[in-house]
């Protein structure tokens, strides 16, 4: 049976690096060199710097690369590295159009870094298929996509956005950190670039820093490698390794994580203090039909509102089982409070008008028994609900 015809999990665990070994390693060697020996004056061999190439990365690369369904994978130090990379195949005079509920990070980079580059941009509404249509511009080079966005879990129609790309000769770069490869594979539905922050659901144990990029034809990732190379922001053969390691249990982390996800969305939903919940899972959410068209799964993250900061202060100082940090798609749940977390680099301004209120919380959910973290959050929200409210211009 063909390797191109074995299911998603199979092709995590079955090592596609053993066709080439001679060792016959279930895990790939890690190649810590620098530099490798060139065999002859005039011809170099398969590596010649790490910086170019490097074999234990190219396994991580060709890995992401098969998942993806795309024509090459690229490993970078970080999500933001392999988006920024991304980025600089665009020159002075280019726009992009990018989701307006976008990380924090991705903003920053395209409000304080791009533009001082003469790469300008306009914020949209990237569900809202028209107000995208007509913010097209001339000189628009990436249409760039987060979906389901961070961090309010909205759905764009990624091939909708396709469509529209095509016609006006732009790419569409697609953030599919949240749902990877096991639930959606944005180039198969036209997309040029696929990006992920490996540091979550990817690697999966909050032990590695990691960006991957895979691109769609082979034109466009000569142009990427180029850029790699050039830029060096390149991933170090320990963490890809140690993502190769996280990758092999991606499916049954990710399953597992959504059903409770699943749990704890219909809890969240039913409880009296909490305003509102997103999860593209309930069939009330606007984008559920199209995340269910392009996605196999709902996945493990999810937002909801408190009534204010004093309310949610509290509810998160009487949890005891979810870290409370940066982060997400680790085994162990994380809470993050986007408005001084994940979304610090965006004005208070900017971020209220996309509804990254003071009460806004975002969990990814881990591999914790689901029965147990909602008592914990049942008993967190008893104690905060008793939390007096305090307006915050009385502060
Ligand atoms: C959706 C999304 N994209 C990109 C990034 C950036 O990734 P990294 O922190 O690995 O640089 C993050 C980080 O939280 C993210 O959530």
């Amino acid at each position: 049976m063909s390797r191109y015809n074995w299911q998603f999990e199979t092709k995590l665990v079955s090592p596609s690096h053993l066709v080439h070994s001679e060792m016959g390693e279930v895990n790939p060697a890690i190649h810590y060199s620098s530099t490798f020996h060139q065999k002859q004056f005039d011809t170099f061999g398969p590596f010649d710097y790490s910086r170019s190439g490097n074999p234990t990365r190219k396994v991580l690369e060709d890995v992401i690369a098969e998942l993806e369904g795309g024509s090459k994978g690229f490993a970078f130090s970080s999500g933001m590295a392999a988006i920024s990379s991304a980025f600089m195949l665009l020159s002075a005079g280019d726009h992009i159009l990018i989701s307006e509920d976008v990380y924090g990070g991705t903003f920053r980079m395209v409000t304080q870094v791009l533009s001082k580059f003469k790469i300008s941009h306009t914020f949209v509404n990237m569900t809202d298929l028209n107000e995208v249509a007509g913010s097209i511009q001339p000189n628009t080079k990436v249409i760039y996509v987060e979906t389901p966005s961070n961090p309010l879990l909205q759905i764009t129609d990624i091939e909708g956005v396709v469509k529209l790309a095509q016609a006006n000769d732009c790419l569409v770069f697609v953030d599919n950190t949240f749902m990877t490869p096991l639930y959606q594979k944005p180039l198969e539905l036209g997309a040029d670039i696929v990006l992920h922050s490996a540091t979550k659901f990817l690697s999966g144990h909050s032990d590695v820093v990691a960006g991957l990029a895979v691109v769609k034809d082979e034109e466009l990732s000569n142009k990427l490698g180029f850029i790699q190379n050039a830029f060096g922001s390149i991933l170090g053969v320990q963490d890809c390794w140690l993502l190769l390691r996280g990758l092999k249990t991606l499916s049954v982390r990710l399953e597992q994580s959504s059903l409770s996800t699943q749990l704890i969305a219909n809890y969240l939903n039913s409880h009296p203090l909490v305003e509102e919940v997103f999860y593209p899972g309930f069939p009330a959410h606007p984008g559920h039909s199209i995340h269910n068209r392009q996605s196999t799964g709902t996945g493990a993250v999810l937002s909801f509102r408190l009534p204010n900061r004093e309310i949610t202060k509290s509810f998160i100082e009487n949890l005891t089982i979810p870290v409370f940090a940066v982060s997400l798609g680790a085994v162990e749940s994380i809470l993050s409070y986007p408005a001084t977390m994940s979304h610090a680099a965006m004005p208070k301004e900017e971020r209220e008008k996309r509804g990254i209120t003071d009460g806004l919380l975002r969990l990814s959910v881990g591999l914790e028994n689901a029965k147990d973290l909602i008592q914990d959050l049942d008993q967190a929200l008893v104690q905060a609900k008793e939390t007096t409210y305090v307006p915050l211009q009385n502060q």
